[in-house]
């Protein structure tokens, strides 16, 4: 019986364009949501914009809009980005939604009633003449450990010294300029030293990376603290039921926000079964970069299950990206928005090229725009396709009709590799999948090679030779292509049309045989020098 699995990307912000940092996590996902599906499993992907907290209530000021505004704008461009990467949510939806206001509303009502949540009255800092609450990041001042001016209220980027931000040293806040005030407030707080047990048991049955588990242990040395879920007014989100002044902290009700969102899916299928009992029937998978781990393998599990949710089945983490070995940055002159990428090229390219790069651990990736390129134009043009382009000719004089005999042990071979290369891609082992690939179609163009059709074929008693060595090496190319399905699901498609034959890769081992296939046309281009060099162009500009 095939599986039952919920599988999300983390939601962006919705204040800003998307990068490359998105596209690698959501180019991720996806492949792996394709291969589960490819191999029948039921999966249900979702992903939304995230639209609470201060950031997007201050952009959307400075810009004179409504927040709800600004995140159905963004809510709109994200999405439309990554469909043009052809990535396949069944929702994207938002967590500015009803469902979600009461799917928090449930939890935390739940966590209440089973006694985690306590109130404490915390110092902050305070913006009078904005009238806003500071968070850590709005306040800036002088380093209380090593002097550096201009720092952050949580920690130092000069010395990394931690400390709170009323430690600071003449504090600013980045509003006003002016040096904020210290008032008290009424917090709530979730209690996460009373779920230690059960997230240590979670963590234990859990097949958790290794980088993750590290991290995890370090947390749980220092102690698990309450985790404070509330906010002030004025801010962006929902208030919490019995505190009309306060707000759910936008990161209680952003993962919340999966279960929103299955729910959103679920009415608008007319579906019977309610978003809890599928959630709790189901696999659940989340995608994450690993700036945002503690988010979900502690407060998230911990808050489902004081509200008696299913807990995730796997948390998947991902490292940063860098462009062209150093951090990306806009102000620094390394930049590109995905949409400037796709305005040049075709996302198949990226997405195979970061698939290269993606391994199942969390260490950093790095795109070389350069190495793109020679990446595609050598693996995906100059192995894979080229196994099509340079067998084509011979079968122009048989009206494009494979033959019936063909080197079937050889194709047999290809269609056996199945298994290990799509165990791989469950492993979200992405690079060494396409090696295994690349492996084969240097092999495929060997056989060409060896077996000469170009000198055969100019002997006339020579031309079922050739169109045999012609035949097997479609037969090869089909078998590849279907590997490469769920990294280049567009020139997939474009090649099982050129192919005339829509089998998945279910159907591996299934020859064409005495079959038509349509007269060539060329099914991927090189990246030309003209338009790697605007793209570096593009991301020298920011
Ligand atoms: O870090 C971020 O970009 C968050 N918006 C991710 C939220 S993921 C989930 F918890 F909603
Ligand atoms: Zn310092």
């Amino acid at each position: 019986m095939s599986k039952q699995l919920i599988i999300t990307s983390a939601l962006p912000y919705a204040n800003g364009p998307l990068h490359f940092g998105h596209l690698l996590e959501h180019i991720q996902t996806d492949i792996w949501v394709r291969t589960n599906r490819l191999l029948k499993e039921k999966c249900i992907y979702l992903c939304a914009s995230d639209a609470h907290g201060t950031p997007i209530m201050m952009k959307a000021e400075s810009e004179n809009i409504k927040p709800e505004d600004l995140v159905k704008q963004f809510t709109k461009d994200h999405e439309k980005t990554l469909k043009g990467f052809h990535i396949n949510h069944d929702n994207y939806y938002t967590t500015h939604s009803n469902e979600n206001k009461k799917y928090s509303e449930l939890i935390f009502l739940r966590s209440q009633k089973n006694n985690f949540i306590q109130n404490e009255t915390i110092e902050q800092f305070y913006d009078e003449s904005k009238g806003l609450f500071l968070a850590d990041r709005y306040v800036q001042g002088t380093c209380p450990s090593c002097g550096a001016k201009h720092q952050y209220g949580d920690n130092c980027e000069e010395c990394g010294a931690k400390y709170e931000a009323t430690d600071l040293i003449d504090p600013i806040s980045i509003f006003s300029g002016e040096t904020p005030s210290i008032k008290e407030s009424e917090h709530l707080f979730f209690d996460l030293s009373k779920q230690e047990k059960k997230l240590l048991k979670w963590i234990d049955k859990t097949d958790l990376q290794d980088g993750v588990k590290n991290k995890l242990k370090e947390w749980f040395e220092e102690g698990l603290k309450p985790w404070d879920i509330s906010r002030d007014e004025p801010y962006f989100g929902f208030s919490i039921p019995g505190f009309p002044k306060k707000y759910f902290y936008v990161w209680l009700d952003a993962p919340i926000g999966y279960i929103a969102i299955l729910d959103n899916f679920l009415s608008e299928n007319s579906s019977s079964i309610s978003a809890e009992e599928l959630w709790n029937e189901s696999e659940i998978y989340h995608f994450i970069g690993k700036d945002i781990m503690n988010f979900h393998t502690l407060f998230w599990p911990a808050l489902l299950d004081a509200s008696d949710f299913k807990k995730p089945s796997n948390v998947f983490v991902h490292g940063f990206m860098t462009l062209n070995g150093k951090k990306m940055s806009k102000s620094k002159g390394n930049f590109l928005l995905i949409d400037d990428y796709l305005n040049l090229l075709n996302p198949d390219y990226m997405r195979y090229f970061l698939a290269t790069k993606l391994s199942n651990g969390i260490d950093d990736l790095d795109l070389d725009l350069l190495d793109f390129q020679k990446k595609v134009n050598t693996d995906l043009v100059g192995k894979f396709v080229n196994i099509a382009s340079r067998s084509q000719g011979f079968l122009k004089e048989f009206n494009n009709i494979l033959s019936n005999d063909l080197d079937e042990d050889l194709i047999d071979e290809f269609s056996n590799k199945k298994n290990e290369i799509f165990n791989h891609y469950l492993d979200r082992n992405y690079s060494k999948a396409l090696k295994e690939i690349m492996t084969l179609a240097d092999r495929a163009n060997q056989y060409i090679d060896s077996n000469k059709p170009w000198i055969l074929n100019k002997e006339s008693n020579n031309k079922e030779k050739v169109r045999k060595i012609a035949s097997t090496a479609i037969n090869l190319f089909k078998i590849l292509n279907l590997y490469l399905e769920p990294v280049i699901p567009e020139t997939s498609e474009k090649i099982k049309k050129y192919l005339k034959c829509k089998d998945s890769v279910d159907n591996v081992s299934f020859y064409l045989k005495n079959h038509e296939i349509d007269s060539f046309n060329p099914l991927i281009l090189r990246i030309e020098e003209v338009e790697i060099e605007k793209l570096i162009e593009i991301s020298k500009n920011g």
